[in-house]
């Protein structure tokens, strides 16, 4: 659903409900899989990227990305009147989000001083779940007078002027960081963070008033909040999957999916052709025994003979993006493969490498879906067929030249959608984002 049209049902939308309380929290909402979006693939294969206008249609809806803006969205100033989102966020203590970094502060204020210095993400594996970080950066600058980028979201002060309420707790990474207990203590700080946070957010007549429907939490690390999830589910969730949740706690009716930043170094100046990328078909990857992941063991099985194909275990530790990078970037095809859940930050990786993504994970949801068509850029195939004898590589093998460079071509066209950076550029994964909590908000309030 773009945003424009969201906009405008907000307003019809909105009255009404002031009458009519719907308690959509309730509803359990099973999870329906688009298939059709698997069976789209060899059909589009072969479908030109533009209409009979000569307009993109990479776009769901083509209007998208231009109705959207306001004209001085063009600039590349953030003008807090014109912002899509007015958002509220709680002073929550350091030790929910920049204090898991390492900041602390002077003891006195709650939020770094980002003018003077932005507290530091290391790099390695977090990253990929860094989304906490970027979003609170860009809601900590959004009411900066000298912000040189653009925004879809401002924070607002006072509670009841916001759209929605954004809980600033660095979910993923206090999974990462203190998920282990430390004698004499019997539970782990990322235990003792969720309760906390439960307790704080309960009690707040912002979470009052609306039963927690118009809050942001973001849990994209697919274990993160394992404890609080069960107590705040009428929230809206920023995840990788619903691999790990229940459909009545997490469905996407209600939730937001966002990219995983990815790890391989984006192909700056890409001029890396069919002809230059001599690696037929890429995945690097780590083992799972788990649920979906067992696919990759099969798939290892069936193409370890094979000619130009690049199969290997083992994640991407930090010496190794290096030579991943290469990697993906003298790839053709790149496998993302249901991992121990149904996402995996090869996607990430391989649209930031321009190699075009070969999904394989029937469970799959992904970032923006109403709006990106990623059936022209990507390859889906069921794991059913993806595990018979052949099926893969005379699929791969089948895609011409001229197809393979125009999805080359649409990777690079889509790819600054999957950026995660501050300050974040327009329409950049941030934005996209801060977009996309509009629209749900609207839908969490109206469904029923
Ligand atoms: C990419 O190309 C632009 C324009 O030619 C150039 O200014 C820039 O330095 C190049 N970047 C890299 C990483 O090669
Ligand atoms: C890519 O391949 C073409 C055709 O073989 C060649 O002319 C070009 O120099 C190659 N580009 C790079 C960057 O290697
Ligand atoms: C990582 O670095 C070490 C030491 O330089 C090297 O021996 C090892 O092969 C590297 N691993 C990868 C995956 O590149």
């Amino acid at each position: 659903m773009p945003f424009f049209f969201c906009l405008t049902f907000l307003v019809l939308l909105v009255i009404p409900y002031l009458f009519f309380w719907v308690d959509y929290g309730k509803q359990v909402v099973s999870h329906v899989l688009p298939k059709e979006k698997i069976v789209s693939v060899i059909e589009n294969l072969n479908t030109p990227s533009t209409n009979h206008e000569g307009e993109s249609t990479l776009f769901k809806e083509s209007t998208f990305l231009h109705q959207h803006a306001p004209a001085d969205e063009e600039s590349t100033q953030c003008n807090p009147g014109n912002a899509l989102l007015k958002v509220f966020m709680y002073d929550l203590p350091p030790e929910f989000h920049f204090g898991i970094l390492g900041w602390n502060g002077d003891g006195k204020s709650v939020w770094p001083n980002i003018r003077a210095e932005v507290p530091h993400y290391p790099g390695g594996l977090n990253l990929q779940h860094s989304i906490d970080y970027w979003l609170t950066l860009d809601l900590l600058s959004s009411r900066f007078s000298d912000r040189s980028a653009p925004c879809s979201a401002v924070r607002v002060e006072d509670s009841r002027e916001a759209d929605v309420v954004f809980v600033p707790f660095f979910s993923s990474l206090s999974y990462n960081r203190h998920s282990k207990v430390n004698p004499p203590e019997t539970v782990s700080t990322n235990e003792l963070l969720q309760k906390k946070l439960v307790e704080f957010l309960t009690s707040q007549r912002e979470w009052k008033r609306s039963g927690g429907r118009d809050h942001i939490i973001m849990a994209h690390h697919p274990n993160s909040m394992l404890d609080a999830r069960m107590k705040l589910w009428p929230c809206m969730f920023i995840l990788s999957d619903f691999g790990r949740y229940f459909p009545h706690v997490a469905n996407v009716e209600k939730d937001i999916i966002a990219p995983y930043k990815h790890l391989i170094k984006t192909f700056v100046n890409d001029s890396f052709g069919f002809d230059n990328r001599s690696i037929l078909l890429y995945f690097q990857g780590g083992i799972h025994r788990k649920d979906g992941g067992s696919i990759r063991k099969q798939l290892f099985n069936l193409l370890k003979g094979e000619k130009r194909v690049h199969f290997a275990f083992g994640s991407l530790r930090e010496n190794g993006t290096d030579e991943a990078s290469r990697g993906m970037h003298s790839s053709k095809f790149c496998l993302s493969i249901a991992g121990d859940t149904p996402s995996s930050n090869r996607l990430f990786d391989a649209i930031a490498s321009h190699c075009v993504p070969v999904i394989i994970s029937d469970d799959i949801e992904l970032p923006y879906e109403d709006v990106l068509d990623y059936s022209k850029f990507c390859i889906f195939v069921r794991t059913f067929d993806a595990i018979k004898k052949g099926f893969l590589m005379t699929l791969i093998r089948s895609v011409s030249r001229e197809d393979w460079t125009q999805m080359w071509q649409r990777l690079k066209e889509v790819e600054g959608y999957f950026e995660f950076q501050y300050p974040s550029k327009k329409d950049d994964a941030v934005q996209m984002l801060t977009r996309s909590e509009g629209c749900q908000e609207y839908f969490g309030w109206s469904s029923g």
